[in-house]
């Protein structure tokens, strides 16, 4: 047969003699019959289940049911674990960690004997992370997201994990004492799944079903949902013939693919994440996408879905509305229709016949839900290579402001000088918070959407500018300026601000401009000096030493491209 030759796999198991012999005998310890290893496409299960990743942890069971899929088509399934990120739970930041998960989602499809992968991510940095990965390989790969969390439900309201900000602002304000905020905890996370919001999460279902790489549906369907179950089968099913067309993540992931996948993204109002997770698998790809891209495509493109944190509803009712087809379909006046996805048709085939069943939860683009969308991209000599902001989470007076800085040099900074009581600030100050981009932190934290000082939130303010070099949750939402580059630890002007400068957002305009004069900044420039932050060794200071710019997509700059699948040595 000739399939059997061109098959990955066969290049361990097809083997005669001793080599053969090892490969395939250590893997019966298993229980495999003999004929799993005489060339049927072995299936990959790529699977970032942890408990400590509690977003995926219902991961275990739904690799089950690809495996049904697989076995189904004629596949041979093998389930393998890689690196996972809990983006609640790991220290200092899940970010840091998501080009390490990348190369052990690599080295682990190509140093295997696979013939395609099922990709199993839910957490916010565990799908970019594997896709990353798989890309480098480049063999047929299909994703299946985890799902959303089930609405969470606190004393007859419906709440998700956007509400964390309020709940903790009413606990700092004294509106809400510190058992109510606990017991609020088990009410929000209540089922399986990943956060219930279009936060990053539920950002990254979108994109890779936008991109084309998962069948249709994937980004909305609860993780608790049957459904979901169903969506794993079919996956695994496809995925087998998905080998036999040969249809990799490049033939997918096209240029085309990629500005969809922004005009998606402004439609839906999905997180300021995206932005470097996108650069980063465009790199990986092989696509040239830059940050203006953000906002050339998602410039037409109004909010179509109503849902927090950018409007009122959950991932649940998203899914019950239609999900995501109806966003694409509602978009094909924009969109490039003929975008080949991972079931072998095209994205602008896959709308045929899909409804919308509640126009509240998803607008047309004839009654938007918002007509601002997408991500601004804002360029001046505060941040020469760029920056971002949601206009969709922001408000609409501060999009145009000018006012004094109120610098803090690191998050610690922040957290001891935000609440004094004599802080000089008030509602017209710019909040700037430095060094915690991708260099100053390490790993470029979620930490842009500073809370606001205590003395403000009494008086009953409930936004201002903030400006940092770090990130903010997909859950959060303000006037916030995220992804300054260069980042302060790299030298930038940015790392120059002084508490008192003057500076000025024209969100219309796309500039973020600094007002001090170039000698005045060539001084500070002068006597500035790089951070130590004492790390010398291991994973950190490799990250350190060859992580690019927020602008770039934070991967680290020897894994951009692709090495492809092919290993040529044995271990024999
Ligand atoms: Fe995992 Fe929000 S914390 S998806």
């Amino acid at each position: 047969m000739d399939d059997k030759k061109k098959l990955r796999s066969q290049g361990w198991f097809g083997k005669t003699g001793k080599d053969g012999f090892i490969y395939r005998a250590w893997m019966k310890n298993q229980g495999h019959p003999d004929d799993e290893f005489d060339g049927k496409p072995v299936i990959g299960i790529c699977n970032t289940w942890s408990e400590l990743t509690p977003c995926n942890g219902h991961l275990r069971e739904l690799a089950e049911h690809v495996k049904r899929g697989v076995w189904e088509a004629g596949g041979f399934p093998l389930e393998f674990p890689v690196m996972s990120l809990g983006e609640t739970i790991m220290k200092p930041t899940a970010m840091l960690f998501r080009n390490l998960a990348s190369m052990d989602a690599e080295e682990s499809i190509r140093g295997n004997p696979l013939d395609g992968v099922v990709l199993l991510g839910g957490c916010d940095k565990t799908t970019p992370s594997i896709l990353m990965g798989a890309c480098s390989v480049d063999i047929p790969s299909i994703f299946v997201s985890g799902g959303s969390m089930l609405t969470g439900k606190y004393r007859g309201k419906d709440i998700a994990t956007s509400d964390i900000w309020r709940f903790s602002e009413a606990n700092r304000n004294g509106k809400m004492d510190n058992d109510e905020f606990r017991l609020t905890e088990a009410m929000m996370c209540r089922s399986d799944g990943h956060c219930a919001v279009m936060g990053t999460a539920s950002t990254m279902a979108c994109m890779v079903e936008s991109l084309g790489v998962t069948l249709p549906h994937n980004a909305a369907i609860p993780a608790s949902d049957s459904r979901r179950k169903v969506l794993a089968h079919l996956s695994g099913r496809r995925i087998v013939d998905m080998v036999k067309e040969d249809l990799t993540l490049s033939k997918i992931m096209t240029r085309e693919a990629f500005e969809n996948a922004i005009m998606v993204n402004a439609a839906v109002g999905g997180s300021t994440n995206f932005v470097v997770h996108l650069l980063a698998l465009a790199g990986r790809v092989g696509v040239d996408l830059t940050l203006e891209d953000f906002d050339k495509f998602s410039a037409n493109i109004p909010l179509l879905a109503n849902l927090q944190p950018s409007g009122k509803f959950m991932m649940e009712d998203f899914y019950y509305a239609g999900g995501l087809p109806v966003v694409i379909k509602e978009l094909r006046e924009h969109l490039n229709n003929g975008a080949i996805t991972a079931n072998g048709k095209t994205i602008g085939e896959n709308t045929e016949g899909i409804e919308c069943y509640d126009r509240e939860t998803i607008g047309t683009t004839a009654q938007p839900v918002k007509d601002d969308s997408g991500i601004a991209v804002l360029r001046g000599n505060l941040c020469p290579n760029g920056a971002i902001l949601k206009p969709s989470a922001a408000t609409a007076e501060l999009m145009q402001h000018k006012g004094k800085a109120v610098v803090f040099e690191n998050i610690e900074d922040y957290k001891s000088r935000v609440d004094d009581p004599d802080l000089d600030i008030d509602e017209t100050s710019v909040m700037v918070l430095k060094n915690v981009g991708p260099k100053g932190y390490p790993g470029m934290p979620e930490v842009g959407n500073m809370g606001l000082p205590k003395k403000l939130l009494a008086k009953g303010v409930t936004d201002m500018v903030r400006i940092s070099d770090g990130r903010m949750s997909g859950t959060a939402f303000g006037t916030v300026v995220l992804h300054v580059a260069p980042e302060a630890a790299a030298g930038g002007a940015f790392g120059l601000i002084e508490s008192g400068d003057e500076i000025e957002l024209d969100v219309a305009n796309r500039k973020l401009t600094l007002h001090v004069s170039d000698e005045e900044l060539a001084k500070r420039k002068a006597v500035w000096k790089p951070q130590d932050l004492g790390v010398n060794r291991g994973f950190v200071k490799m990250f350190i030493d060859h992580v690019e710019q927020a602008d770039k997509g934070v991967d680290l700059d020897f894994l951009k491209g692709c090495s492809g699948s092919e290993v040529t040595r044995d271990s024999h």
